[in-house]
């Protein structure tokens, strides 16, 4: 069996393939590791055949609907799943064939109303229903702590107890643990009567996690990430240093520096001869105030992002030669090069 767990800030994902065959699957990807998992599917030379979410993650961006894209594999979740990009859709019991491995679909709602556990062979993917020393929450959207009782307790903990449960998070860096262990010593499954597992989920009192709403929005819409979209505006334009930009002040090259910030922050100081345009006016003041569309342009905002935006809306304007500033004004300052104040 080829079995690769890929760990990030906490979240785990999985690729696990078949020896022979070399058929794979992508279990609970992340979307900042999407270039590492299509290396490591080169690199391992397997065909990863399915793509599967093990619930709709409240708190990573799924990179399922991407990887599903790039490997031309079917995105794999429950029935229940709200993703309208989830093209294969699995009931209790269904059993997906990867090469000799199979992996058999248990439903085990609770943590999400669409989570389900993986079982294949000695081991058990099983998302946030059961961590270890732990288990998934039940306060966010779809969450129901009874739900997971009878999951935990009337379904995956019925498995032989040397199965090996690898889980969807581990903030402690452990791998795996086993069925039995957490029988044992996961101190959330010490009392297994519904009503005192019901009261104890209820009055745990976490934090929301960090990303709740773009999480939610990305992965049960098939929305994109802020950090995707700017990762990939990034992609289509070149950028100029801090440094470069400072060199060419005032050489009357043609060079134009375009601040997109808002008003207050353009007159409260602005590289020398900036001209301003406000990022949500630019589509509609652009003829007006860029008349060269072959001009050396170079957008500048506070922090490096909102030009980066600017830079590949202007490109696909026709402005081919706009570019970002590396870094913003915030830099520009605390570099303590000269900014210039309006009259
Ligand atoms: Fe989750």
């Amino acid at each position: 069996m080829i079995f690769e767990q890929i760990a990030t800030g906490g979240c785990q994902s999985y690729l696990v393939g078949c020896e022979s065959s070399r058929s794979a699957i992508l279990i609970d990807p992340e979307q900042s590791q999407v270039d590492r998992y299509l290396g490591l599917a080169g690199q391992l030379g397997v065909h990863v055949r399915y793509v599967l979410d093990t619930h709709t993650h409240a708190d990573h961006f799924s990179a399922s609907r991407e990887l599903g894209k790039a490997f031309q594999a079917p995105v794999v979740m429950n029935r229940l799943s709200p993703a309208p990009y989830a093209e294969m859709r699995l009931d209790d019991g269904d059993m997906l064939i990867v090469g000799n491995l199979r992996l058999r679909a248990m439903h085990t709602p609770g943590h999400t109303r669409d989570s389900m556990c993986m079982v294949m062979e000695d081991r058990v993917f099983t998302g946030d229903t059961l961590l270890i020393g732990g288990t998934g929450r039940t306060d966010l959207p779809t969450g129901d702590p009874e739900a997971l009782h009878g999951s935990l307790f009337g379904k995956l903990l019925a498995l032989p107890l040397e199965t090996r449960v690898y889980p969807a998070h581990d903030y402690k860096g452990r791998s795996h643990s086993t069925i039995g262990a957490e029988i044992a010593e996961n101190p959330r499954l010490k009392n297994s009567e519904r009503a005192e597992f019901v009261a104890m989920m209820q009055h745990l009192d976490l934090a929301a996690p960090t990303h709740l709403t773009e999480a939610l929005r990305t992965n049960m819409n098939g929305g994109r990430t802020v950090a995707q979209l700017l990762a990939d505006a990034a992609t289509r334009v070149p950028f100029v240093s801090l440094a470069e930009l400072r060199a060419r002040i005032g050489r009357q090259d043609g060079l134009i520096v375009l601040d997109v910030r808002e008003k207050d922050a353009f007159e409260a100081g602005h590289v020398p001869g900036a001209i301003h345009l406000p990022r949500g006016q630019l589509e509609l003041r652009v003829n007006a105030m860029l008349t060269d569309p072959t001009a050396r342009l170079v957008t500048c905002c506070e922090f490096g992002k909102i030009s980066t935006l600017a830079a590949a809306t202007l490109r696909e304007l026709g402005f081919p030669r706009a570019a970002a500033l590396d870094g913003g004004m915030k830099a520009w300052i605390e570099a303590g090069y000269e900014v210039e104040l309006p009259d």
